[in-house]
């Protein structure tokens, strides 16, 4: 399955390419800062129309055309373009993302960075691997040397659950906070060792479905802000090296 997961991420990510830096159609969802693009649409259809050919009884998840429960004991979690912002406004830093849960359990994830041409990939129990190379997390324990990534819902401004006091409170402890604008590639640079931890509030299953596995498999932590186990459908979500969980979450619940 992950063959096929990846395979079709390859394809959706070369539509994405060829529409990075043309005209684009816009439609917006929530507010000004949400919306959808033309390319958005087409990579999840190019997506959903594989896994009718493939998997055709499988359930699914997709951000742009909702759920569809066919009773299926899996379910593909999809995000076709994770970081539109980033995209619709040329900042080369977006992904493909697909997650594949069976019962209750995360089996496989797939992200594809498109323009840098890498695949992050995941199976329950077989490790994580950027491209073919088995990737773990950063082995550092030192809060004062953290470099940590971080994203804002789509409704910052109204600071839903202390979203703005909880990122003030991380960039008086690590040595570096980022902001990149692709949920799913922050979860995968934590995978690889770039970041010591991200953490995010509000995101939705298929933000966080393949790179939570990524992070598992490569052996980091997650949890939601009370330390307790997250699921896709959680609102809360750090992912860390471990050796950092327990001082990232004082930090971001205003503990230190
Ligand atoms: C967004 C990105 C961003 C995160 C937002 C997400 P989208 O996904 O992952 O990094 O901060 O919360 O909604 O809308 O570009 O697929
Ligand atoms: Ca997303
Ligand atoms: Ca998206």
């Amino acid at each position: 399955m992950l063959h096929k997961i990846i395979e079709i991420s390859k394809e959706a990510g070369s539509v994405i390419k060829k529409g990075f830096g043309e005209k684009l159609t816009l439609e917006y969802k929530t507010n000004v800062t949400d919306f959808v693009t033309n390319i958005d649409k087409a990579s999840e259809k190019m997506i959903i129309d594989f896994i009718a050919e493939e998997f055709p009884k499988h359930n699914i998840l997709a951000e742009e055309s909702g759920g569809d429960n066919k009773g299926s004991e899996y379910t593909w979690v999809i995000d076709p373009l994770d970081g539109t912002m980033n995209f619709a406004n040329g900042l080369p830093i977006f992904a493909v993302s697909i997650g594949v849960i069976k019962g209750a359990e995360l089996v496989a994830g797939v992200v594809y960075d498109v323009m840098n041409d890498v695949i992050f990939a995941a199976e329950k129990g077989s490790g994580a691997f950027q491209n073919d190379k088995k990737i773990s997390v950063k082995n550092n324990s030192e809060l004062e040397k953290a470099f940590v990534v971080t994203g804002f819902p789509y409704n910052i401004v109204d600071n839903p659950d202390r979203a703005m006091e909880r990122f003030n409170s991380m960039l008086k402890h690590a040595t570096g906070v980022r902001r990149l604008g692709s949920a799913a590639l922050d979860l995968c640079y934590v995978a690889n060792g770039i970041f010591d931890g991200f953490w995010e509030v509000s995101l939705k299953p298929w933000d966080m479905a393949a790179g939570m596995l990524l992070v598992k498999e490569a052996g980091g932590m997650l949890s939601d802000f009370d330390n307790k186990e997250v699921t896709v459908f959680t609102k809360q979500l750090l992912a860390s090296n471990g050796y950092l969980h327990r001082s990232l979450l004082d930090v971001i619940n205003l503990k230190k």
